[in-house]
């Protein structure tokens, strides 16, 4: 079929339905939802059988789900309705909740259900949940409500609040004052769910120190106590420790109120830098954490009590895991040097498997663009998250003592996709999206890609991965050699297989001829050419991003970098998404005619 997404932003569910559909031989083109004619475009120029929407927040036109037949992806259960479906699931403590393919009527998610898909919640995030829960159901609801439409008899049901099923109900998008944190009174539970139903957005506003800020990244503190609730009790790697009534809880990141957006053009005509974005909760608060003291943690940290940890590790049958779970799995320049420490520690450890775990969301998704947007000097910065994330990036390559894997759950892009390279094994849930390519921050990219990369794929598909900058799924990643094996898409199986596998590998009797074999190529490959050539090289390009200047393409990395911080919508969908206008000469005369509606 001809299918067209319509999206809010092509964010990671939009990017999993494009990956899906395409491997079954589905004919795509993705229009972003810019303003109702951009929709319109869209569906003129590309005529589809079917429009799926797995993302948005934006109304169809009438003359468009009138005249197409259009599904919208709803993360709630059948009857749900309202924008803020996972923010009232999270805060009313559902115990289980869905996900509903609705067909596009007037009344906004109140058309026919073509499928509807389950899940048991957990205590996470709203974006944790999206990624990981809804995803999985959606993907799974999207692919059944395809099938029965190319089946061509299967009838969508009305929605009817008298069936003893639909269980949902509309909702009014839910507002600060719902969210908002009563110190007084509520509890590290209730603190931790009002923070979780907003994260990543909006965010519970709250005051701090007289100014407002938006609070993201709640973790529970078991040890540490204070009087006063809401009080500032401590502070770690850039996360405040508050006191509650009960005990205390930890705020990882925090975004300032009332600050005017500038475009990127005017940012310069003001004094005040523009960071309007979210930010590690001590880099927003400066001055105001002066006599907070620090609580340290172990660098190889294995305890299980509930603390705000970004690094810890586990060990069992000579296999280490070092799990890095950096929030959106950004790697700012401090935090690749722990890591870099904490991989050390963790090398150094009787072992003779090490399991680079990454995040619970995201493996890792590069330098951290909003710590470097909030710097001083942005391409100083830049340059020394580049410089840390390779220092690590190179450590994994140059372990010769171990064996070592990449076990990737959450999704990678841009350097995180590269570093993963890096490892002597790569394995990958199911379901993860890999974005290797660096082409729409207007960067060149390091992370040891242009010796990694090529190794695993081949020197072409390393140059079409890296010069078209769409996502591939793991099903092609497998295909191609970018990753050795696919695992469950499910948590506790996943995990199961990884420490199996891991096991296995451990105990393999030929294990220090893998051993030997590994040092003898590593040793072969630097002959041919060194390491620090390949770093040199792509760092002198990367300077040239740096400098402002562009380097083999169209795009300028501070403005691209500002723009993604910030969240400025682009003007328009990426030519290479939007198949539709990849128009011949014939198309293009009928741009300038009236649109067909
Ligand atoms: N630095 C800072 N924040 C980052 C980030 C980075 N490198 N990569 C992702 N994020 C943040 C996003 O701003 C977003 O924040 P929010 O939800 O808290 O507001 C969150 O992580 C999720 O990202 P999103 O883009 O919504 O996820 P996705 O699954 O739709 O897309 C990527 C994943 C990797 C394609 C996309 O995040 C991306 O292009 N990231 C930039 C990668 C990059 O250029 N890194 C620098 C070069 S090494």
């Amino acid at each position: 079929m001809r299918i067209l997404l319509i999206s809010s932003s092509y964010n990671g569910l939009c990017q999993r339905a494009h990956v899906e559909l395409e491997a079954l031989g589905h004919d795509l083109s993705i229009t972003l939802a810019l303003s109702p004619d951009d929709i319109r475009k869209g569906v003129t120029f590309f005529q589809p059988d079917l429009i799926i929407c797995p993302f948005l927040k934006e109304k169809i036109p009438e003359d468009v789900w009138s005249k197409h037949l259009c599904l919208i992806i709803h993360p709630g259960i059948q009857g749900d309705r309202g924008p803020s479906s996972l923010d009232w699931a999270i805060m009313n403590g559902e115990a289980e909740w869905g996900v509903t393919v609705l067909q596009a009527v007037e009344e906004m998610d109140a058309g026919d259900i073509w499928a509807t898909e389950t899940f048991q919640m957990r205590q996470a995030s709203k974006a944790g949940i999206y990624r990981r829960e809804v995803t999985r159901a959606a993907v799974k609801a999207m692919l059944l409500a395809v099938r029965r439409i190319e089946s061509g008899s299967y009838r969508p049901e009305p929605l009817d609040y008298s069936k003893p099923d639909v269980l949902g109900q509309l909702r009014p998008p839910m507002k600060q004052q719902e969210r908002r944190i009563d110190w007084e009174h509520d509890t590290v539970a209730a603190i931790i769910k009002k923070i979780n139903a907003a994260d990543s957005a909006p965010g519970v506003l709250d005051v701090i120190d007289g100014k407002e800020y938006y609070l993201f990244g709640a973790h529970e503190e078991s040890l540490l106590r204070g009087w006063q609730p809401g009080a500032i009790i401590a502070q770690r790697h850039g996360a405040v420790c508050r006191a509650a009534i009960d005990g205390a809880v930890w705020i990882t990141h925090l975004k300032r109120k009332h600050i005017v957006k500038v475009p990127f053009y005017k940012r310069f005509l003001s004094h005040d830098k523009h960071c309007d974005f979210k930010l590690p909760a001590a880099k927003v608060l400066g001055s105001v954490l002066t006599d907070t003291p620090e609580s340290p943690i172990d660098p190889l940290f294995v305890g299980t009590e509930p603390t705000f940890k970004e690094i810890w590790y586990e060990e069992k049958d000579r296999v280490g895991y070092l799990h890095f779970d950096f929030h959106n799995g950004a790697m700012s320049t401090l935090q690749c040097r722990r890591l870099l420490e904490s991989y050390r520690l963790a090398i150094a450890r009787p072992t003779r498997v090490l399991v680079l775990a990454g995040g619970s969301d995201f493996w890792s998704n590069g330098i951290h663009l909003n710590v470097i947007e909030a710097a001083e000097n942005p391409a100083n910065e830049s340059w020394r998250n580049i410089n840390a994330i390779n220092d690590f990036v190179h450590e994994v390559l140059t372990t010769d003592g171990k064996l070592t894997v990449s076990a990737v759950w959450g999704g990678c892009g841009a350097g995180g996709a590269m570093a993963i390279l890096a490892a002597d094994k790569v394995w990958a849930r199911e379901g993860v999206i890999f974005n290797p390519h660096y082409k729409t921050m207007g960067l060149y990219g390091s992370e040891y890609w242009t010796y990694s990369l090529p190794k695993r794929v081949g020197p072409v598909k390393a140059l079409e991965l890296t010069e078209t900058p769409l996502p591939i799924g793991t099903k092609k990643a497998k295909a191609i050699g970018f990753i050795d094996e696919i695992l469950s898409d499910h948590y506790d199986e996943y995990w199961e297989q990884v420490r199996q596998k891991a096991e296995a590998l451990a105990k393999e009797p030929l294990f220090s001829r893998l051993l030997e074999e590994k040092r003898e190529l590593r040793q072969k490959d630097e002959r041919v050419k060194p390491l620090s050539a390949y770093r040199a090289a792509e760092l002198q390009k990367m300077k040239i991003n740096f400098s402002g200047k562009f380097y083999g393409g169209e795009v300028n990395y501070h403005e691209a970098r500002y723009n993604f911080v910030h969240k400025v919508r682009p003007k328009e969908t990426a030519a290479y998404l939007a198949k539709h206008m990849r128009l011949d000469a014939a198309k293009l005369s009928e741009l300038r005619q009236p649109l067909a509606y």
